[in-house]
């Protein structure tokens, strides 16, 4: 009996290799290259988007990718589904995996929700953002965008500040710019901030404006309201003084510095209107380039061959 191949899933930044990284960005980089072009790589495949917390930018950006890789994608959303009739987790994956698409991309507010679902089907799981756990597409485009607009990662030092302690898109980020060579930083409000950084492997400091000076990238991040309970923070306000991006702030960077949020932004709170959309804001190109590196991730989940034929050229 031959042993069926191995299944690739991307569940976490750990997930992928350094040649797999590599591969995402050059792929992506040649995607970039040719924005209106659709690639013929992933033919005659069918993707599901099984979104169970909202989403506007990932959902959006996974559909759009996979149509310019020539795949179908069908869309489920949890609102408005049989899930309100009491259905479960599982049953509705099991559901959708009978309708034989060959890849799933799941967000989930339950942490570790893509691993459990990982194991008990037998189609490739796309972790589109598991809780408080990860985000790894998030922190491949970000990666992929502070290349684009400044160069190589190693060396480079990232700040990154705000509700650490309950942002998947940070412990991604952390994973991903570490093992890219880049020295990291973290700053929020204490109870923002995870008990031990350290064993993320990152210097960490309450308040922000000792790092701003040498920082070449600082990520904005909201406080995640829906991830803990009741108030962590006094008031918006104050958080927004000790540790709100406003052109004050901004004007303590260097001046190629550039600054990212993975959205949905408050705007007047952990980063203001003018900054978001000033000079340093990189914020749409990260948007943009989500698409690029989707494009790459299916390719490499449904058909590696493929993707490295497109970098191998
Ligand atoms: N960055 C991000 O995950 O945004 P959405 O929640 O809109 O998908």
């Amino acid at each position: 009996m031959t042993a069926e191949p191995k299944k690739r899933d991307l569940l976490e930044i750990s997930s992928l290799q350094d040649q797999d990284i590599q591969t995402i960005f050059k792929a992506a980089k040649i995607f970039s290259e040719s924005p209106d072009q659709t690639f013929d790589l992933l033919k005659g495949i069918t993707l599901v988007n099984a979104f169970f917390e909202n989403s506007t930018r990932t959902r959006m950006s996974f559909e759009l990718a996979a149509r310019r890789v020539s795949a179908q994608i069908l869309s489920f959303q949890s609102t408005g589904s049989s899930v309100k009739k009491g259905e479960s987790f599982l049953d509705t994956i099991r559901n959708i995996e009978a309708l034989k698409p060959q890849a799933i991309v799941v967000r989930h507010a339950s942490a570790g929700s893509p691993h459990f679902l990982a194991k008990r089907i037998r189609i490739p799981v796309i972790n589109a953002g598991d809780g408080f756990h990860e985000h790894p597409t998030q922190a491949l485009l970000d990666a992929f965008t502070i290349q684009q607009q400044r160069g190589p990662i190693a060396g480079k030092n990232i700040l990154i500040i705000g509700d650490i302690a309950h942002s998947r898109v940070a412990r991604s980020n952390i994973a991903l710019l570490k093992r890219l060579g880049a020295k990291v930083f973290v700053s929020g409000p204490p109870t923002l901030l995870p008990p031990h950084p350290e064993v993320l492997g990152v210097q960490a400091s309450i308040l922000p404006d000792g790092f701003l000076p040498k920082a070449d990238v600082v990520m904005m991040l909201r406080i995640q309201h829906e991830r803990h309970e009741g108030t962590q923070v006094p008031n918006l306000s104050e958080y927004a003084y000790y540790w709100g991006m406003n052109e004050k702030r901004a004007g303590l960077l260097k001046k190629d510095a550039i600054i990212m949020h993975p959205g949905p932004i408050n705007q007047g709170v952990e980063i203001d209107n003018a900054v978001a959309d000033g000079p340093l804001s990189v914020v749409l190109d990260q948007v943009a380039n989500g698409v690029f590196v989707r494009m790459a991730v299916l390719a490499w989940v449904c058909r590696p061959e493929n993707l490295e034929r497109v970098v191998a050229k």
